[in-house]
């Protein structure tokens, strides 16, 4: 073991998997980077951090998570600019929401000081699975899963954080038509939909298969109590350009608090697009969309970036999207991406340099 870290124990690979990897034909999140991170929690405390070569890991069958779900994880993506710098995107914000999401379903805050050195030092050990260009990416998924065993329905006593990394291009390789939901719902009023909780995107596999088999990619989730308010989309906030006004809904305890949603708020106020954040509802979309006032819809997501839609699905009637000049969603993917990639002026100061 090798321990060049104050505060975590590094075990090096001996066998880079790096020259395997076909970087210009990735399928998102297959394949892992030579190094992962996990952390145990134990007798009321987290234990020393380990970084180690990726590989499986033994576990027993009556680990907690494997029965009630207790599970929450992040996505992150790290850059690399021109020069060979590296840099994070706004990561605080993911720290901050891992614990959020951690707490409501009952497991113990990760720190801070773990967080971040545990992704500075797997990204300098990693950094050649970075590639530079837009649209390259090493996506991070840090997550936690209770691990004590026993099957009794009652929260783990035992935790372990992980950090595991895939080299990413675009999640979704083109426009995607979307459904809108009348039937199911993926979160309700008290529940876990702001969280990312495991259980919220397992929740919506079955009825996402059954828009794919209508030739819809993904759903746009209503409130479950009426289905009458638009809300988010299975990987990704929602967007909604109704003549030059941009509206998407608030976040609330059934929406995630993406952070891809605050920052295209943000770049586009900057902008001087009015921005609406407030309820949508489903008749007002589908009049805007009757009557050509609604100029596009996107998706907004850290794993998705942003995704323009082609059209919607409403009551079995698709509506098209018009192809609209200067779109709000490339511009301020642009914008968003330059950022990213150390490519403009960071006056948010939302980059986050890792010193690799
Ligand atoms: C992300 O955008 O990072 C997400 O967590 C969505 C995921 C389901 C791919």
């Amino acid at each position: 073991m090798e321990t060049q870290s104050k505060m975590i124990e590094i075990t090096k690979t001996k066998n880079s998997r790096i020259n395997e990897v076909d970087f210009d034909n990735l399928s998102f999140g297959k394949v892992c980077s030579d190094h992962m991170m996990i952390c145990d929690y134990k007798d009321g405390k987290w234990g020393t951090p380990q970084v180690l070569p990726y590989g499986p890991m033994p576990m027993e069958p009556s680990s907690k998570v494997f029965h009630y779900g207790q599970a929450v994880f992040e996505g992150m993506k790290a850059f690399k600019d021109e020069d060979g710098k590296v840099w994070l995107f706004r990561p605080e914000q993911n720290f901050n929401r891992i614990n959020i999401s951690a707490k409501r379903l009952a497991i113990p805050e990760f720190p801070k000081e773990y967080f971040f050195e545990a992704l500075e030092t797997i990204l300098k050990l990693d950094k050649d699975w970075i590639k530079p260009g837009k649209g390259n990416s090493l996506y991070i998924r840090p997550f936690v899963i209770g691990t004590e065993n026993g099957v009794s329905a009652s929260p783990s006593s035992e935790y372990r954080f992980i950090i595991i990394c895939c080299p990413a291009k675009a999640y979704y390789s083109s426009p995607v038509k979307v459904t809108i939901a009348q039937q199911y719902s993926r979160s309700a009023d008290g529940g876990v939909g702001f969280a990312k909780a495991a259980g919220n995107y397992a929740a919506q596999f079955y009825p996402t298969n059954l828009a794919k088999e209508k030739g819809y990619q993904q759903v746009i989730w209503t409130d479950a109590n009426t289905h009458e308010y638009l809300e988010e989309c299975g990987t990704m906030n929602v967007f909604f350009r109704v003549g030059d006004k941009l509206l998407t809904a608030p976040t609330n305890d059934r929406i995630l608090d993406g952070i891809t949603r605050k920052s295209i708020i943000a770049l586009a106020e900057d902008d001087g697009v009015e921005v609406e954040v407030r309820r949508v509802a489903v008749k007002e979309i589908v009049e805007a969309a009757k009557n050509g006032e609604l100029k596009e819809v996107f998706g907004a997501g850290t794993a998705a970036t942003i995704v323009p839609f082609l059209g919607f699905d409403f009551n079995e009637e698709y509506y098209e999207l018009p192809k609209v000049e200067n779109s709000y969603g490339s511009k301020f993917k642009t914008k968003l991406q330059d950022i990213q990639y150390n490519m403009a002026e960071d006056k948010f100061d939302w980059r986050y340099e890792v010193k690799v």
